[in-house]
């Protein structure tokens, strides 16, 4: 998705400040001391992570402190609830005392500020401690004590309890980005006939046996993004929007970060799992790199190609072996040039490490199941189900080809086919040491973002397909009692459908409150369209999607937060929406008058500087089905997914155990 860069970013050097205040000096850090990890933070048992102290000293602002000095015999303590006195962070981890590190960062106080360009300047001193872990359960009360103890930060800590009994042997973990009970409920409609009010076939998310809903809150936003998001849902540990694996610290370094261990880190020190991540994004998108990403900056692609890769090498860090199978989109960042890192050829460097390459469909389906692979099958995002089934003549505009040829990309995959043949590769390569899959409905949220309905709810009918085709893979291959699946999001976006609208009707309207008339609400909403067959059209697409796109009368829908737009809920044949569009030379965003040109007016409720939609608070559902799928009722914060899939695989683990994870 295309998240705007804060303006305060290129003074800051990438510092992300986006908080319920509109702007925080950095998120997470009251009284001018920063413990990071924060206050309230959850651990799993023998999970390794960095923390970083900070003492900030404003030299002016509203909170100007000690003349802009900050205070560089500061003092950190650890102590663990009911056990000994608390000691120092060094001598409780038995390391060093890191060395002093100084930097200074500015940052707007408020709109007016902004507008003013009148920056306030913070001065820092700060230590960090390196790949700790905490291996016995309990609560921890972390203290930082500066400028003679006149400034005290705590942080409590609770370390969750052990459990070491793997009783998953392989996890799928399916995100449809961005989707919401809303969206299930419109794609339902949409695909699956009703007589007199009874649906006669379900999706089959439907049929799970377990629902809970999830919290999304950002550590110091209630609005998350898919990085930190993504972050929360494979660590445990809440972040900053932009920021992934990395308590976002206010260093200009976006790569020095506090960091914590991910899922797939933990699964391949403990266990050596197969592990894999599919996406129809491209793959140095959010949530498909999140899985690896150690950066406050989520823009920073090549880099985190480079530490899907290799891991981490620029600090002492654990690592998670590169992936068995890693499909998407995202040619950008292997092709060598500006978008990679260094420059340097990533399919070259992939096959260094020897991974076999898939650029197409039909090369993807002969991969050898024992092979690690690589494959990339376009520029950018995969290009929707919507065109690559129904309206495929779309996809011959772009020029998208992953070997960078000035064509475009035609043999393509869709969730389905890279699902189904990463799963192939894990079982094999995992063996009797199982595997973790992430499998990403990317455009599920990249199409709500633009206001095409249609395409956001043809991904999540593919995700949906997905969903159940890898069940009855799981069967054929004998895993299916041995593996947990869990289907979620990472936040939603405030769509619903709200009646039908008459397009026919809309589009003979000449002005705008006339149109409006075409909405059909309560009893003239009738019944879905998208289900009655029409002679002579037929998509091929199958009984888990609509047998017509594009009927007389269609859904009504809308989104809480947009841009100017015009709406006249008819399919787009002709490519994605494009909502709203900047006058010359500005960020000032109108209605796009090529858009629907025969519909009306939506006047935006966002800043004028947005383009498109945002997300929203609303929490997400999360379906469970085989081992563990009971521990995944009820409501519960984002991070309980992390801790409820670990605990599944048997990932906590205190430092005595046989399985012996102590930095192995
Ligand atoms: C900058 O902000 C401070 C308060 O934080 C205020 O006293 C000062 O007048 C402002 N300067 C300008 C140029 O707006
Ligand atoms: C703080 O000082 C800088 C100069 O170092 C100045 O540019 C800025 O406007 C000052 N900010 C405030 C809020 O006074
Ligand atoms: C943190 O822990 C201390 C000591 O156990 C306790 O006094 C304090 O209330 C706790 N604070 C929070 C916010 O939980
Ligand atoms: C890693 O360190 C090298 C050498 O200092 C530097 O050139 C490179 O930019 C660093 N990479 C990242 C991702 O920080
Ligand atoms: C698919 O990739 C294979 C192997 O790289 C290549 O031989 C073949 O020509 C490609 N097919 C298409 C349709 O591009
Ligand atoms: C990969 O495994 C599947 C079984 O799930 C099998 O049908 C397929 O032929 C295998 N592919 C190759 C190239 O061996
Ligand atoms: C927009 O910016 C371009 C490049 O700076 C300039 O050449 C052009 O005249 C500008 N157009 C308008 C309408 O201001
Ligand atoms: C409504 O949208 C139109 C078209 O983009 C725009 O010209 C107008 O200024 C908008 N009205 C408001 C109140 O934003
Ligand atoms: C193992 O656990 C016991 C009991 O909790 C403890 O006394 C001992 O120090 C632990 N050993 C190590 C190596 O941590």
């Amino acid at each position: 998705m295309l998240l705007r860069l804060n303006t305060i970013a290129s003074i800051a050097a990438g510092l992300s400040i986006v908080s319920a205040q509109t702007f925080q000096r950095l998120g997470t850090c009251p009284d001018l001391g920063c413990i990071l990890p924060p206050d309230q933070q959850d651990f799993l048992p023998g999970q390794q992570f960095d923390i970083r102290f900070e003492v900030h000293a404003p030299k002016n602002g509203s909170e100007a402190y000690n003349a802009g000095v900050p205070d560089e015999q500061f003092t950190v303590t650890i102590q663990k609830e009911g056990g000994a006195a608390a000691q120092s962070v060094a001598s409780f981890f038995k390391q060093p005392e890191p060395p002093l590190e100084k930097w200074t960062f500015k940052w707007y106080e408020d709109l007016f500020a902004q507008d003013a360009k009148n920056s306030s300047v913070v001065n820092v001193a700060s230590k960090i401690y390196r790949r700790v872990a905490l291996y016995e359960p309990g609560n921890y009360v972390v203290t930082l004590s500066a400028y003679g103890g006149a400034k005290k930060t705590i942080a409590n800590w609770t370390v969750r309890p052990l459990a070491a009994e793997k009783r998953a042997k392989n996890v799928i973990l399916f995100i449809g980005d961005g989707m919401t009970t809303n969206m299930i409920t419109a794609a339902r409609l949409l695909a699956h006939k009703t007589v007199n009010g009874r649906y006669q076939s379900l999706l089959q998310l439907d049929k799970f046996p377990i629902i809970g809903h999830q919290m999304s809150h950002s550590i110091d936003s209630f609005i998350t993004d898919s990085a930190n998001s993504a972050s929360a849902l494979y660590s445990g540990h809440k972040s900053t929007v932009n920021a992934m694996g990395v308590y976002a610290d206010s260093s200009p370094d976006l790569y020095d970060d506090p960091k914590v261990e991910t899922v797939v880190e933990l699964l391949k020190r403990i266990w050596g799992s197969a592990w894999g991540a599919v996406s129809t994004a491209f793959i140095a998108d959010a949530t498909p790199i999140a899985l690896t990403a150690h950066t406050r900056s989520r823009y920073a692609y090549g880099p985190l190609i480079d530490q899907a890769l290799h891991g981490v090498t620029n600090y002492s860090w654990t690592n998670h072996g590169g992936p068995d199978a890693y499909f998407g989109g995202g040619a950008e960042q292997f092709l060598p040039g500006s978008g990679s890192y260094l420059g340097k050829d990533y399919y070259a460097e992939f096959q260094k490490q020897g991974y076999a390459l898939s650029l197409n469909k039909t090369s993807l389906a002969k991969l050898d199941n024992s092979t690690k692979a690589l494959g990339i099958f376009c520029k950018s995002n995969l290009p929707v189900w919507l065109d690559r089934n129904v309206y495929t003549d779309n996809l011959k505009k772009q020029t998208n080809d992953p070997a960078g040829a000035k064509a475009a990309a035609t043999d393509l995959p869709g969730l389905k086919e890279m699902t189904l043949k990463a799963v192939d590769i894990l079982h094999q390569r995992g063996g009797d040491k199982g595997f973790f899959l992430m499998a990403e409905a990317a455009s599920i949220d990249k199409q709500m973002h633009v206001l095409d309905y249609d395409r956001a709810l043809g991904d999540l009918l593919e995700l949906d397909d997905t969903v159940q085709a890898t069940i009855a893979k799981l069967k054929a291959l004998g895993e299916l009692d041995n593996t947990l699946i869990v289907v979620t999001a990472d936040h939603g976006h405030g769509f619903d459908v709200f009646g039908n609208a008459d397009t026919k009707y809309l589009a003979a309207q000449k002005d705008d409150r006339k149109k409006r008339d075409a909405i059909g609400v309560y009893q003239n909403s009738g019944l879905s369209e998208y289900t009655v067959e029409v002679p002579g059209v037929s998509y091929g697409t199958g009984a888990n999607f609509p047998v017509n796109w594009d009927p007389r009368y269609v859904i009504a829908a809308g989104l809480g937060a947009n841009p100017d737009h015009r709406e006249d809920y008819r399919v787009n044949k002709e490519g994605s929406r494009l909502p709203a569009v900047a006058a010359t030379n500005t960020t000032d965003y109108y209605v796009n008058p090529a858009d629907n040109p025969d519909g009306f007016v939506v006047n935006g409720t966002l800043p004028v500087n947005e383009a498109q939609g945002v997300h929203s608070l609303t929490d997400v559902p999360v379906y469970a089905w085989g081992p563990c799928q009971e521990v995944f009722g009820g409501t519960y914060s984002n991070i309980d997914v992390f801790y409820k899939i670990a605990n599944c695989l048997g990932l906590a683990h205190g430092k005595n155990t046989t399985s012996g994870v102590c930095n192995k």
